[in-house]
């Protein structure tokens, strides 16, 4: 398959200049846009490096959202220079731990692949060691608080001046506007960009949820505009600057929540169980509970084992399409043409009592006896899986979803590998790096400073901790 792939596009471009190792391929037929593309290689596909190979970051990321984006781009293949404070590290190296002694498992699994170097970017051969590393990387990524960057002497206009082509990305909790100066973490930013308050029972609370997208999710958005970044600039041969607000990445996420505020000033939202139930509906997209946010009503049900197993539910989704097996499947098949019960506008009203029915059926089978059951005659349904559950699936093991790593202080743990699965560029799963672990090689490979002058840094104190620096608990 992939051979035959290849052969088409080599056939495609009718070369003018074949013989020359760059050759010009018109983008468009309309000619607008010319790109110059390498002459495609004949390598079996994922033997030909990774897709950022050559790409270098200075990562001065910390905590979760920055050091998700940049160890995505070590996966695909980019040189992560990590860049740490002296005896210090990243903070989440202290915190959470299990193995004492260990870096705990929040740093090595956001810090896969990277190599790490200790520098103080306050003290004057540590800012030398910053502006070598600056001419020397395509990206610098960073997630400090707002000014923090600035404090250290980076601001944009110096590091532009520096390497014109280097591109600066950011993670900031908030963008331009009344709360750019914030610090912001995980469950700000879920309340801030709209998830916590459509999150949750109609007559509870709001709810944070257990994905990070205020945190994960910013660090993807951001990696998307780095690598779009570094595309722009093979046309433009400058950087630019990339920010991701965490509020902004929240909102992204919970777009169909603002979708549903707008729909509000055009009648109530029938999909929501709380039209059925003849609750009215406010002036803002309400809590939902486990309704389903596609339109096609949805619940959490229970099944065999439950509540005693917390995990012991299933989501099912009474699509339109799939109803009449539904009927079947439960036993109900008067259901398919009794006209309270045939079309979806005339389940609205009756939902609670269609889905008590369902469970009463789910109840009798295990999570996964209902989704093979359900699965086929294609009607949707989502086990409740649990992290242990996850963790032990051997098929999420075999795609390299979930790897096993081993790490010289901690023994052996499970990560989550990269999500992105690409055929050309092959991600493998790398330990974390220990504190400064990569400093020497830094210095004297990448920077190419002469002996004298790695002696003369390291004797002025700026690569290594003051005195009696104590760990974060
Ligand atoms: N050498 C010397 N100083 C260093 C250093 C190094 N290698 N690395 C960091 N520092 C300093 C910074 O310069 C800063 O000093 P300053 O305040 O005097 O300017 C200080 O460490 C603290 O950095 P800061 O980013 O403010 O950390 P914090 O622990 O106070 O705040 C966050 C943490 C996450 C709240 C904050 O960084 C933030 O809001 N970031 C943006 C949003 C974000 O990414 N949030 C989610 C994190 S998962």
């Amino acid at each position: 398959m992939a051979k035959k792939t290849k052969k088409k596009a080599a056939a495609k471009p009718k070369t003018k200049a074949s013989s020359k190792k760059v050759v010009k391929l018109a983008a468009k037929k309309n000619g607008a846009a010319k790109a110059s593309m390498p002459k495609m290689s004949n390598k079996p596909f994922g033997k030909d490096g990774k897709a950022l190979d050559g790409v270098r970051i200075l990562d001065f990321t910390h905590v979760q959202s920055g050091p998700t984006c940049t160890q995505l781009l070590a996966w695909f293949g980019a040189d992560v220079i990590k860049v740490e404070r002296p005896g210090v590290g990243d903070i989440t190296r202290g915190q959470l731990v299990d193995v004492k002694g260990a870096d705990s498992l929040y740093f090595t699994m956001l810090n896969h692949n990277k190599r790490s170097i200790t520098v103080d970017s306050k003290h004057a051969q540590g800012k030398r060691v910053l502006d070598a590393l600056i001419k020397h990387c395509d990206v610098l990524v960073e997630n400090f608080a707002p000014g923090a960057l600035d404090r250290m002497g980076l601001t944009w206009d110096y590091i532009h001046k520096l390497n014109p082509r280097m591109i600066v990305a950011s993670v900031k909790g908030f963008g331009p506007g009344p709360y750019e100066d914030c610090k912001v973490y995980e469950n700000v930013a879920q309340c801030a960009g709209g998830s916590a308050s459509t999150t949750g029972f109609r007559d509870g609370p709001p709810l944070v949820t257990g994905a990070q997208i205020g945190d994960s999710g910013t660090g993807l958005h951001l990696a998307l505009g780095i690598v779009s970044a570094l595309y722009q600039r093979n046309r433009t041969g400058r950087g630019q600057k990339v920010l991701c607000a965490m509020q902004d990445g929240v909102l992204n996420l919970a777009r169909v929540k603002l979708r549903d505020q707008q729909r509000l000033a055009h009648g109530p939202l029938t999909e929501y169980s709380q039209y059925g139930e003849g609750v009215p509906f406010g002036d803002a997209t309400p809590r939902a509970g486990n309704d389903s946010g596609g339109g096609q009503p949805g619940r959490i049900l229970k099944c065999k084992g439950a509540p005693q197993d917390p995990n012991a539910y299933i989501y099912f989704i009474t699509q339109a399409p799939v109803w009449a097996p539904i009927c079947d499947l439960i036993g109900e098949p008067t259901w398919k043409t009794d006209p309270e019960f045939a079309t979806p506008k005339a389940r609205l009203p009756k939902l609670n009592q269609i889905f008590a029915r369902i469970e009463e059926w789910t109840m009798t089978k295990t999570k996964f006896e209902v989704m093979n059951l359900c699965n086929a005659v294609d009607i949707p349904v989502g086990p409740i899986l649990s992290m242990k559950e996850i963790a032990e699936e051997q098929s999420l093991r075999k795609t390299g979803t979930v790897v096993e790593v081993d790490h010289p202080v901690r023994g052996k743990y499970l990560t989550v590998g990269n999500p992105i699965k690409m055929s050309d560029s092959i991600s493998d799963v790398k330990r974390s790096p220990l504190l400064g672990e990569h400093t020497d090689e830094i210095l004297k490979d990448v920077l190419k400073f002469k002996a004298n002058e790695i002696a003369e840094i390291k004797n002025s104190g700026a690569l290594s901790a003051p005195e009696k620096k104590e760990k974060a608990a």
